[in-house]
């Protein structure tokens, strides 16, 4: 047992006596996907040595030669220019030894009061904040296109389901505010995790605190942190922010997924309600007739491994006891790729969603079949003075004729209508017209065009 057998590029090789097996190195190591925190684990490092030089930690000449060499290192990085090594472990690792090899004796003093325990939380914490800042913008931009379309298409007339049968007209932008409320639900769910994402784990070291005299405070203002996590033990080792956002993550797929479903129905020769523009299609290569709706069928797949992530990441928290374990190494795969999968969803669809035409012709003529008026007769019996539940009856047999004759309510003589209740008058074509049905659904939540009208600019003035 020689120092020559210490795997010695490791900062922690001092109390080992054999190098690292080396599946054992590429197992453990972190660095080929967390290296995307670079970015901010060196602004941590830079808001760290600032703090330890306030402090009287470092002086204000090895603060500056760190603060020069970390600004190298990024540009390094930056430039392509940065050998990543999976000897080093990991992103925090492979930054400090450059740091090192640049500035010498300085950059060995930046770890001071500081462990990777402290230093992995804060970054992934910056990291998730400013993606969740982007995830925001680009939930509103989604937004505004579904409050442009829900304005063009305020008195498009389709048949709304339930069941996936026929029910009752609504206009298609009612249908398309509906998803912009989920959106906002979602916008909201996002903004309340990151009120716990921005607090800083820095400054509880390994998981007790640091002797140094630090003051957390001061590291907190540098980064834009709200406040500073209040236990060490708990800064290290939950990842519970992570959580949250998974949650949001899998909570927008979900009603992304339910929304492509729609559109992959709608976009059917079966239904042909709506057009996807060809550009966010694609064709089969051997039936020439296609075009399929890709990118709401990909967002409607890719919800699975968002859902997956949330399970990962609660599965990996349950069993840790306090405080850091290697285990929380494993929270950031799932995290980054509901990150990646949030934002590329949302992107396609806020660039697709202003694109949809819609076919008018196609959707009320679907309404008009579907005796999806039937609701209307049944409240104008009501009005004339039938009790609901015996209404309800009088036009359920006028709909059993319906169906034997083919013929929908609006399409019956007088005649053949008024056989079923001397309640019905003449004026009853009034009320069976689709235009009548949707207009007179007209209260704060329903699919009047102009109460549509009215939400979208409710709405606009909130985006
Ligand atoms: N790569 C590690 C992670 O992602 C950094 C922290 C490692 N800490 C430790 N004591 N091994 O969690």
């Amino acid at each position: 047992m020689s120092i020559e057998n210490n795997s010695s590029d490791k900062p922690w090789a001092g109390r080992f006596t054999e190098p690292t097996d080396a599946f054992v190195e590429a197992f453990t190591s972190s660095v080929g996907f967390d290296k995307r925190l670079y970015k901010h684990d060196i602004d941590g490092s830079l808001a760290h040595a600032r703090m330890l030089t306030h402090v009287g930690v470092l002086t204000a000449d090895e603060c500056e030669a760190i603060v020069t060499g970390l600004e190298e290192v990024r540009a390094d990085i930056e430039g392509g220019a940065f050998d990543w090594s999976v000897a080093l472990e990991d992103v925090h690792m492979n930054i400090e030894a450059k740091l090192t090899d640049k500035i010498g004796i300085a950059g060995k003093k930046l770890h001071t009061g500081r462990s990777r325990n402290d230093q992995v939380a804060t970054d992934i914490r910056l990291y998730l904040r400013d993606e969740i800042d982007l995830i925001a913008t680009e939930i509103k931009r989604l937004q505004t296109g579904l409050l442009d379309l829900a304005e063009r298409e305020a008195d498009a007339i389709l048949p709304g389901f339930t069941h996936l049968q026929v029910a009752q007209p609504v206009v298609f932008g009612h249908h398309m505010m509906a998803w912009f409320e989920m959106l906002k639900r979602d916008h909201s769910r996002l903004m309340d995790c990151r009120k716990r994402v921005n607090v800083m784990p820095l400054g509880a070291a390994a998981l007790a605190g640091t002797s140094y005299p630090i003051d957390r405070e001061f590291s907190a203002k540098l980064l834009g942190f709200d406040g500073v996590c209040e236990n060490s033990l708990d800064a290290v080792s939950d990842r519970d922010f992570a959580i949250e956002f998974c949650a949001f993550a899998a909570t927008l797929l979900m009603h992304l997924s339910r929304f492509s479903e729609e559109l992959v129905i709608w976009a059917s020769a079966q239904f042909d309600f709506v057009e996807l523009p060809d550009r966010f299609c694609t064709g089969s290569s051997i039936m020439p007739q296609k075009k399929n709706p890709d990118v709401p069928e990909l967002v409607r797949g890719k919800t699975g491994r968002v859902f997956g992530s949330l399970m990962s990441l609660l599965t990996l928290m349950k069993g840790q006891p306090l405080a850091y374990n290697k285990d929380n190494q494993e929270d950031k795969e799932p995290l980054f790729d509901s990150i990646d999968t949030v934002r590329g969803s949302l992107r396609v669809f806020a660039d697709m969603v202003p694109a949809i035409e819609v076919k008018r012709d196609n959707m009320e003529r679907a309404a008009l079949s579907g005796f999806s008026t039937a609701t209307d007769l049944a409240d104008y019996l009501v009005r004339n003075g039938v009790a609901f539940r015996d209404a309800h009856e009088v036009v359920g047999k006028a709909v059993r004729f319906g169906v034997e004759t083919n013929k929908d309510l609006a399409e019956m003589s007088f005649e053949e209508l008024s056989q079923f209740s001397p309640e019905i008058k003449q004026d009853v074509f009034e009320v069976l017209t689709l235009q009548g049905s949707v207009a007179a659904r007209d209260h704060i939540g329903g699919t009047a065009p102009s109460q549509v009208r009215a939400a979208v600019k409710r709405a606009r003035d909130n985006v």
